[in-house]
C-alpha cells in the first residue's frame, strides 16, 4: 500500500514570497470534495462532514462502474449514492465509469430514482487499464466516440450530465477537439484537471492552457489540481476569479482543515481536529490497514517524522493504531 500511495504525493510546497492572509474565497464560490476511489466514499464523506460542518459544499463520488458485475440496481453496486449510506450535508453528485451507451442511460435512471439531479461522467481516470479499454482519459483520444455518447444519451437521461476530465492523453491536442463538443451540449458543469493522463500527478499543472480553455468554454468551469494551502487557492482565484468552483482531492486528505482556511473560518487544533476526524473514522472502519492509507495521509500534512510514520505503518490492529497515533499527537508540540 504504502509505496504505491507515496508516488501520488507531491513535496508539500514551501512558501513563496507571497503570503496571503486574505480571504478571496467568496460567498459565490463553492468547496468540492473530489472522488478518490477507496478514499472519499461516503464512509468518509460522512465522518469528515460531521467534524468539519460546512467545510465541503459539494462532493463527486468515486466512480461507479459500469463494467463491475452486474447493472442492475443493487446495493452493493450502488452503495457509494444510497441515500441511507449519505448522511452529510454535502450535495452529492455521484460519478459514472464506462463507454457503454445504455449501460450509461440505465446508471443514469437509477441515479434518478434515488433522487440524484446530476451525473458526472469520468474522462479523466489515467490508469491503464481505462486507458487500454477505452474508459476515463482514454476515450479522449477518439473525441467523435465521445461526442456520439454525449449525442445519444444527454437528452435520452432524465437528470443532468457532467464531467470530469484532463487535458488529453499525451496532448492537449485531445481537449481542444473536444471544446465545441462541450460548448454544443447542454452539460451541467466540466471539471478540468489540466494535466495530461501520460504524467499521472508527475507533471506541473498546465495552467496556461487551462486559462486557454476556460476562455474558450461556455460551461460552468471547476478547477481541480494541485490545492494544498490557503496560498495556492488565494493565486489561483487571483488568476482565474472568474471560476467559482474548485475541487480539492489529496490536499484535502493532507490537511482535512485546509477548506476552513480557505474559507477563513475558525477551528480549533489542527491535531484535535484530526484526532476527531480520526475517530470518527475509526467507528466508520474496521480495517487497520484502510485506516493507515488515510494515515499516511495526515502523517504527512501533520509533518511527522519518519520514524513515527513508521510506528503508525507497523501497527497491526486499529486499537493499536488509535493508541500509537494519540501518542504521537500528544508528544507534538501544539
Ligand atoms: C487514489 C486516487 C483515486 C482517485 N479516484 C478517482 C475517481 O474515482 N474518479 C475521478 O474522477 N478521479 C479520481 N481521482 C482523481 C482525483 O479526483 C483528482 O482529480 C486528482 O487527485 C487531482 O486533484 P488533487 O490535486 O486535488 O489531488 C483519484 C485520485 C487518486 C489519487
Amino acid at each position: 500500500m504504502n509505496g504505491e500511495l507515496r508516488v501520488l504525493f507531491p513535496q508539500i510546497k514551501s512558501e513563496n514570497t507571497f503570503v496571503f492572509e486574505t480571504r478571496l474565497f467568496t460567498p459565490q464560490d463553492k468547496l468540492y470534495m473530489a472522488p478518490m476511489q477507496f478514499l472519499t466514499d461516503y464512509r468518509f464523506r460522512n465522518a469528515y462532514d460531521k467534524i468539519f460542518p460546512n467545510a465541503i459544499d459539494k462532493a463527486i463520488t468515486p466512480f461507479i462502474s459500469l463494467t463491475h458485475g452486474s447493472l442492475k440496481f443493487g446495493k452493493r453496486k450502488y452503495k457509494e449514492v444510497l441515500k441511507e449510506n449519505n448522511i452529510s450535508e454535502m450535495d452529492i453528485i455521484p460519478q459514472v465509469l464506462g463507454n457503454d451507451i445504455n449501460g450509461l442511460i440505465e446508471v443514469a435512471d437509477a441515479l434518478f430514482s434515488l433522487g440524484y439531479k446530476e451525473m458526472n461522467w469520468n474522462l479523466g481516470c489515467p490508469y491503464r487499464r481505462s486507458l487500454n479499454k477505452d474508459r476515463g482519459a482514454g476515450l479522449l483520444k477518439d473525441t467523435q466516440r465521445i461526442e456520439k455518447i454525449i449525442d445519444a444519451i444527454v437528452n435520452k437521461i432524465p437528470i443532468n450530465l457532467s464531467l470530469k476530465l484532463r487535458l488529453g492523453v499525451e496532448s492537449i491536442d485531445d481537449i481542444y477537439r473536444l471544446i465545441p463538443i462541450i460548448n454544443a451540449y447542454p452539460l451541467s458543469r466540466v471539471v478540468i484537471h489540466p494535466r495530461l493522463a501520460k504524467d499521472k500527478y508527475s507533471s506541473e499543472v498546465d495552467l496556461n492552457c487551462f486559462e486557454d480553455i476556460l476562455s474558450k468554454l461556455n460551461k460552468r468551469v471547476v478547477y481541480n489540481g494541485d490545492i494544498f494551502s490557503k496560498q495556492d487557492f488565494n493565486r489561483l482565484k487571483m488568476r482565474f476569479p472568474s471560476v467559482c468552483d474548485w475541487m480539492i482531492g489529496r490536499g484535502l486528505l493532507f490537511n482535512p482543515c485546509l477548506p476552513y482556511e480557505i474559507k477563513l473560518m475558525e477551528y480549533p487544533i489542527k491535531k484535535e481536529r484530526i484526532i476527531a476526524l480520526h475517530n470518527e473514522l475509526l467507528k466508520n472502519f474496521s480495517s487497520v490497514n484502510k485506516l493507515k492509507e488515510y494515515w499516511t495521509f495526515f502523517a504527512k500534512g501533520l509533518f511527522l517524522n519518519e520514524s513515527d510514520i513508521n510506528l503508525i505503518y507497523e501497527t497491526k490492529t486499529t486499537d493499536e493504531l488509535d493508541r500509537v497515533v494519540k501518542r504521537i499527537l500528544k508528544l507534538l508540540n501544539p
